[in-house]
């Protein structure tokens, strides 16, 4: 039994190593400050601060990645969240969307924030620098709602 048990071990430790050639693309094309939301929008440094470490791993073109995260199977979880992120909203195309994208960016921004829904459980547990107390909620939602009420003007 001590054996098979090694045995398993061993096979498990080589499947680990031997996954490891295995990686996603990284996410992380340049960045055109004529598009970027942060960039566009410039939110007090408080807030572009918590937008950048809570949403843009998984919501703009680069990701920062931590060791761990480059670490098969783990890689393959966060490239999965990246590309469904990037789907629903992708922070450095706002600059290219027209006025009712912008605003429903916005609004979407806040609520998602406000709810508790956003970052995902799986990303804040881990990034505990991305838990958002209630002021920062709050100082995320004031600069979109802002922000939004500025685009529906323009
Ligand atoms: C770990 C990756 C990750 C992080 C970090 C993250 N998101 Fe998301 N986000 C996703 C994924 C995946 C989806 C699509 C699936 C879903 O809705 O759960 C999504 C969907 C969304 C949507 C559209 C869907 C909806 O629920 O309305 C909004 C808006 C959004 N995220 C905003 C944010 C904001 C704002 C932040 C930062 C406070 C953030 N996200 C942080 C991965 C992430």
């Amino acid at each position: 039994m001590r054996r098979v048990v090694k045995f398993a071990g061993i096979g498990l430790a080589a499947g680990l190593i031997v996954l490891q050639f295995f990686q996603p693309e990284k996410n992380m094309e340049p960045v055109d400050p004529a598009e970027d939301l942060l960039m566009l929008t410039s939110p007090p440094a408080h807030v572009t601060g918590l937008i950048e470490t809570a949403c843009y791993d998984c919501h703009s073109n680069q990701t920062i990645y931590p060791w761990y995260s480059r670490i098969s199977p783990v890689s393959w979880f966060m490239q999965k969240h990246i590309q469904e992120g990037k789907e629903e909203l992708n922070a450095s195309d706002y600059g290219s969307m027209d006025q009712a994208d912008k605003i429903g960016f916005l609004v979407d921004f806040c609520e998602v924030v406000d709810a508790g829904t956003m970052p995902l459980v799986s990303y804040s547990l881990i990034h505990k620098e991305a838990q958002l107390s209630q002021e920062d909620k709050e100082a995320i939602c004031n600069w979109s709602e802002e922000e939004a009420l500025k685009v529906m003007r323009e």
